[in-house]
């Protein structure tokens, strides 16, 4: 008997199971970590180094920067030195990268620190997705997704938590540093971790992926026939950026992808994420209060969507998404309206406050996890990395955009006008919904491909 055989079986799939689960969960944890630590900073940051607006918006963007330049290598990177050694790749950045924030000098310094953190967060939230989808057994690739948003927002909260508790003293060194701890444990699971089978036979080592396998599901029989399956996948090898040129039904669906990513980040999310303590502030808060509502938006984040991850299935993707879009249009619409008024009484402080509070847990229902979903769903398996890398690219390029406009806009147009121009967004996002996106939940991937290359209009791919 050998020994592969004698490991008990449900402890070989709990053992594969819980490595992608691990994964995904720090993985999501880093992007959220980072996408949360500025904005407790972001003060103290100004003061000391006696910043404009604009600039501090470029020390806030220069990450998503960065992510995008990121995602944008990642697929290159992962394919030539492998999945393992692209996500320790991203694991040191993000750990220099954080380090190297918490000492900067000037300005200059810090920008480029976080360019750093960004590619590493680029780079591992390309590669992560992408590792777990060939190693993670069948039944549970959905749960992956859920508890990667899960774990996004997980990470958010506890950056507004970490920010607030250092607030007091000022120590925005300490802010942005103490992310290089949590960035130490990814790197020690990232170096734990089996390299891709899928890799491993890409690359022509059998061996390897054989006993990966081996040691991953529930009986050999099962690792041979998975074998065999991916071998057979590899005769039609991945030319995404071929396909793209010559396949006009791929460029729709590469095209839906960006621009699902990119209604995404126009709703304004990070608009909150990023500049919670300044909004505050404009509410009329006081330093110590801003920061505590900041830490209730985090918190808000992640039991949102928590409750959207039990609705994407029983609802389906088009209805949740028309009920987000909406409710965060007339939150924003509110919000705007609220500040206009100028928040004089505490009432209307805290409709202020309940209004904002309303549209983070209306994008946490739906646009957050559903968009993720959707770019994983519907490209076709020919172009899928390069398809999921577009779409990727295209939210942190968005996102940088969102980031690096906005006190620009407060300062240009005034704060009321800003808070509408993102809830005529989602309400244009809502027309856009109904056009271009289809329901895919129920459907297989085979048949969103199949009637995507049959040419039928996006929102009819799915059901
Ligand atoms: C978005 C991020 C955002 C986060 C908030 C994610 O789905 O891509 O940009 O900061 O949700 O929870």
């Amino acid at each position: 008997m050998t020994e592969a055989i004698a490991v008990p079986l449900h402890a070989r799939a709990g053992f594969a199971a819980i490595l992608a689960c691990v994964l995904a969960a720090l993985a999501g944890l880093m992007f959220g970590l980072d996408i949360g630590v500025i904005s407790g900073a972001t003060r103290f940051i100004q003061a000391e180094f006696r910043m404009s607006d604009h600039a501090i918006e470029w020390i806030v963007s220069s990450m998503m920067l960065g992510a995008a330049i990121g995602a944008a290598v990642a697929g290159w990177l992962s394919a030539t030195l492998g999945r393992k050694r692209s996500l320790i790749l991203g694991a040191v950045l993000f750990v220099g990268g954080s380090l190297l924030c918490g000492f900067a000098w000037s300005p200059w310094m810090l920008a480029g620190a976080r360019l750093v953190l960004g590619v590493a967060i680029g780079t591992a939230t390309f590669t992560a997705p992408l590792y777990l989808a060939e190693v993670a057994p069948e039944r549970i690739r959905g749960a992956m997704v859920s508890t990667y948003q899960l774990m996004i927002t997980l990470g958010i909260l506890l950056a507004f938590l970490s920010d607030t508790a250092l607030g007091y003293s000022g120590a925005w060194r300490w802010m942005l540093g103490i992310v290089a701890l949590p960035g130490a444990l990814f790197l020690l699971g990232v170096l734990g971790l089996p390299e891709s089978p899928r890799w491993l036979l890409l690359r022509g080592r059998r061996d390897e992926a054989m006993a990966v396998l081996d040691a991953l599901r529930d009986d050999p029989e099962t690792a041979r026939r998975e074998a065999d399956e991916i071998v057979q996948q590899l005769r039609s090898p991945q030319h995404g950026w071929r396909l793209f040129l010559h396949n006009a039904n791929f460029r729709r669906s590469v095209g839906l992808g960006v621009l699902l990513q990119t209604m995404q980040q126009l709703t304004g999310i990070n608009v909150v994420m990023y500049y919670a303590p300044r909004i505050f502030a404009g509410m009329g808060f006081g330093g110590g209060a801003q920061m505590w509502a900041t830490a209730i938006v985090g918190l808000v984040n992640v039991l949102a969507t928590f409750a959207a991850i039990g609705l994407v299935d029983r609802w389906g993707r088009r209805p949740i998404l028309y009920l987000g879009f909406a409710v965060m249009a007339a939150s924003l619409g509110a919000v705007g309206a609220l500040l206009q008024a100028g928040t004089p009484t505490h009432a209307l402080q805290a409709a202020a406050v309940a209004a904002l509070l309303v549209f983070i847990a209306g994008f946490a229902m739906s646009a957050g996890p559903i968009v993720w979903t959707l770019c994983s769903e519907v490209q076709p398996l020919r172009g899928r990395d390069f398809g999921i890398a577009c779409s990727t690219c295209a939210n942190w390029i968005v996102n940088m955009a969102v980031g690096a406009s906005f006190l620009s806009l407060l300062d240009g147009i005034g704060t009321a006008r800003t808070f509408w121009l993102y809830a005529a967004l989602n309400l244009v996002f809502v027309a856009c919904t109904r056009a271009w996106v289809p329901e895919t939940s129920g459907a297989t991937l085979e048949r969103i491909e199949q009637r995507l290359m049959a040419g039928l209009p996006l929102r009819e791919l799915g059901r």
